[in-house]
């Protein structure tokens, strides 16, 4: 499938692996990349330059189609060296970067100079427009249904996406609440050129974490998802687990004065210990309420050629009996 997010970043299909913290290691952006999608290497869970750069050395080991990096910007005590980390990616000959967190204007000359396409991950039109506005090559449109942090605006893809269409001219893909071969049709539909997805790429044999992760996956239905750290204007969307039901329990008990120390035990230090040691309850951990439309573990390659091979039907099959012409 040709659209215009293959076109930029030279792809076979409009399918991008959104970064994640302590799963996009280079197992599993090498298992999409591979598979004919965007596998990006989550910049942050590598934390400083020269760990990144083996990461990057990792994966280019592993595959020869193009791969991105994730670069969250995040408010920090003591922020990463993000001037190290944008150097590695440069000096690593990577060729596309997704930034997500804050606006990347400031690092955006260097990327550019460097013949990086940056894809910017943002949860409102506003932030959309912005991003193009400073020229970034192409947005990911992050809806309310995502996992990981949705912004606080909470606006669903169905009106995220159409709204999109209506005020962008670089190319966006759609993201959270992603699944399958519908979600990427329907996204066609909207106004989108491809799909991102977190979520579901978590639920396959390459994803570099541990089996009870995946089963958590497979056993949630869309009803499992909780909203996490309102109060702190930091929402975030994770799977429920005791330590989400005490934390939201803390929220609703201290209502505004709640303070990043108080649930620092629920959500600090928390994804090794979930995504590598599969330690399920031990705190909060994003996770899509597309964890409902996720029945299998297969392999990347199994879920993209299924995905590729069903929106086809869908378009030619379905769709195409609808069609008045
Ligand atoms: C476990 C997990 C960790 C994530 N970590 C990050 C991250 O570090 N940086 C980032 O920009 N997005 C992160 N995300 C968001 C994803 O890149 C993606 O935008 C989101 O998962 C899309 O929604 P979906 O889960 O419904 O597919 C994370 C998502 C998950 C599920």
């Amino acid at each position: 499938m040709k659209t215009r997010i293959t076109e930029l970043f030279g792809i076979e299909h409009p399918v991008i692996q959104g970064g994640m913290h302590y799963v996009g290691l280079a197992e599993m952006a090498a298992a999409v990349s591979n598979a004919g999608g965007l596998g990006i290497i989550t910049g942050l869970t590598q934390g400083t330059p020269e760990k990144l750069a083996n990461e990057i050395k990792r994966c280019q080991a592993m595959t020869d189609k193009p791969f991105g990096v994730n670069l969250t910007f995040l408010p920090s005590v003591t922020p990463p060296d993000y001037p190290g980390l944008v150097n590695t990616i440069i000096e690593s000959g990577v060729k596309v970067v997704e930034t997500a967190g804050n606006n990347p204007a400031k690092w955006l000359p260097q990327l550019k100079e460097a013949g990086i396409k940056v894809i910017h991950k943002c949860t409102s039109v506003r932030h959309s427009v912005k991003a193009q506005d400073i020229g970034c090559d192409a947005v990911s449109v992050d809806g309310f249904e995502c996992g990981g942090h949705p912004g606080e605006d909470d606006i669903p893809n169905f009106i995220l996406l159409p709204r999109a269409a209506d005020e962008l001219e670089i190319p966006f893909v759609a993201s959270g609440g992603m699944a399958d071969a519908r979600s990427l049709v329907a996204s066609l539909a909207m106004g989108a050129e491809g799909m991102n997805m977190g979520t579901r790429f978590i639920a396959t044999q390459e994803a570099p974490v541990h089996d009870n992760v995946k089963q958590a996956i497979l056993n949630a239905s869309e009803l499992d998802t909780r909203l996490v750290m309102r109060p702190l204007r930091n929402t975030e969307r994770v799977l429920t687990n005791p330590a989400v039901e005490r934390l939201l329990e803390k929220e609703k008990a201290m209502g505004s004065e709640l303070k990043f120390e108080d649930i620092a035990e629920e959500v600090a230090g928390v994804y090794p210990k979930v995504m590598t040691e599969g330690d399920m309850d031990i705190g909060a951990w994003s996770c899509g309420m597309v964890a409902g439309l996720v029945y299998d573990i297969p392999t990347v390659q199994e879920l993209m050629d299924r995905i590729m091979g069903e929106a086809d039907a869908l378009i030619c099959e379905r769709l195409a009996r609808f069609s008045t012409a």
